[in-house]
């Protein structure tokens, strides 16, 4: 009989448990209810206008040691790819939800940010006490003006920011939901660099953590409130695990991190059964990207994954979609050392490319100019199939 009710009894949804376990632990963002109706109304606008909208994600996610936020761990994620994206987007006639790490690169405005350059560099005093732009720089800035003028002005571009990884997957999840009126006219371009572990709350320390024992007798009520020094001074001994250099354990900040859980699946299935999925994978191994590449998109079973290399991010990419050939994207380059007559050419090539072979610098042509009329093709694609399919 037990037997029998077993086997009636459905299996736990897996995914399902763990969405409830993380979002009920960790607490949403302050500003989650703004953000949501700033995107319900954005996702309607242009839902009801038939046209297609991408979620671009972009930058990095913190994740706090402490409660009261002093220090976190971070990665090297400036945005450059989800905010050069979003502009070819806007280009390609997409409107543009883009959910950013609070001060990373924006779209358009990137152009004068985090450069090496000051922004007040680009400036000078013209007359009557006005403010305009150096001669030699007018010309391009009007047109990045003109192009985020127009963008913002057609109510073509959302930014909505978050900072840490729980801000991120709280927003991720609401926009999502809500994207779900666009049916196969909603992408989502996956680009930020997603933090792979954290501290859970319960083990989260409150206040900032101590590097020294200077505050233990105070707390416990001492009399004094004198820090004393220790008794017996670092008379700890060591495991020699990690004898290099030599500090007591007791000095030292052991950090206990667990996997964030990972959502693309409660994407796929749930939160945007019927939006294109666009994943990036990074990795700094050339030999296995195409595999982890492969990997995703088998367990996931999303529509495309974009492996990149953190060397030659900038220069090439690999589609991995299902049905389809690996597909290498490259921006045109003059080889190092090349014979000829150096002009710039498209290498073709299934495997990554040397980073030795590249120039130094930056490419001379924006690799997104190539990625997102690729993805728009796919999207068009994927829009054609999930209507053919509502239809039957
Ligand atoms: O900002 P730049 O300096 O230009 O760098 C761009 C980039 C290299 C960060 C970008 O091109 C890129 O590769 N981003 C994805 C990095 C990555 O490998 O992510 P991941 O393997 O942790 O995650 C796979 C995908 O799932 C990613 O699309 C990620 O955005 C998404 N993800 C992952 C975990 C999670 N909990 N939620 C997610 O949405």
């Amino acid at each position: 009989m037990l037997s029998q009710i077993e086997s009636e009894t459905p299996p736990p949804n897996l995914a399902a448990l763990a969405e409830d376990h993380y979002f009920s632990a960790n607490p949403p963002p302050k500003d989650l209810e703004k953000h949501t109706a700033l995107a319900r109304e954005f996702i309607n606008y242009h839902s009801a206008a038939g046209r297609r909208l991408v979620l671009v994600t972009s930058g990095g996610t913190t994740v706090p040691l402490e409660k009261n936020t002093v220090r976190f761990i971070d990665n090297f994620s400036a945005g450059t790819r989800g905010a050069t994206s979003a502009e070819y987007f806007l280009e390609a006639g997409y409107a543009v939800l883009f959910l950013h790490r609070q001060f990373s690169l924006l779209p358009f405005s990137r152009h004068y940010s985090h450069a090496t350059d000051c922004f007040l560099d680009f400036l000078r005093e013209g007359p009557n006490g006005s403010v305009v732009a150096r001669d030699e720089d007018a010309a391009k800035m009007l047109h990045v003006l003109r192009k985020y003028r127009d963008a913002r002005d057609r109510n073509m571009l959302l930014l909505l920011p978050f900072v840490n990884i729980s801000d991120y997957l709280h927003e991720l999840r609401s926009v999502a939901q809500l994207m779900q009126p666009l049916g196969p006219r909603g992408l989502l371009y996956l680009a930020a660099a997603v933090s792979d572990f954290f501290v859970p709350p319960d083990r989260m320390s409150e206040h900032k953590i101590q590097s020294t024992d200077a505050a233990d007798a105070f707390k416990k009520g001492s009399s004094s409130a004198t820090p004393q020094p220790p008794a017996v001074e670092d008379e700890e001994t060591f495991d020699n695990f990690d004898s290099s250099p030599k500090v007591p354990r007791s000095k030292r900040l052991v950090i206990d991190l667990d996997p964030v859980p990972k959502f693309l699946k409660n994407l796929v299935e749930g939160w945007s059964p019927q939006g294109m999925i666009v994943s990036f994978k990074l990795e700094t191994d050339p030999a296995i990207l195409v595999h982890k590449a492969k990997y995703s998109l088998d367990r996931y079973q999303h529509h495309l994954v974009i492996g990149n290399l953190l060397a030659t991010r900038k220069w090439e990419v690999v589609f991995v979609s299902p049905g389809n050939p690996d597909r290498w994207i490259r921006v045109p380059f003059r080889k190092a050392g090349a014979e000829g007559d150096g002009k710039a050419v498209e290498v073709e090539k299934d495997e990554p490319l040397d980073p030795k072979s590249l120039p130094e610098g930056e490419p001379e042509v924006e690799i997104e100019s190539l990625i997102i009329p690729a993805v728009q093709d796919l999207h068009s694609k994927y829009i054609q199939t999930v209507e053919a399919r509502n239809r039957s």
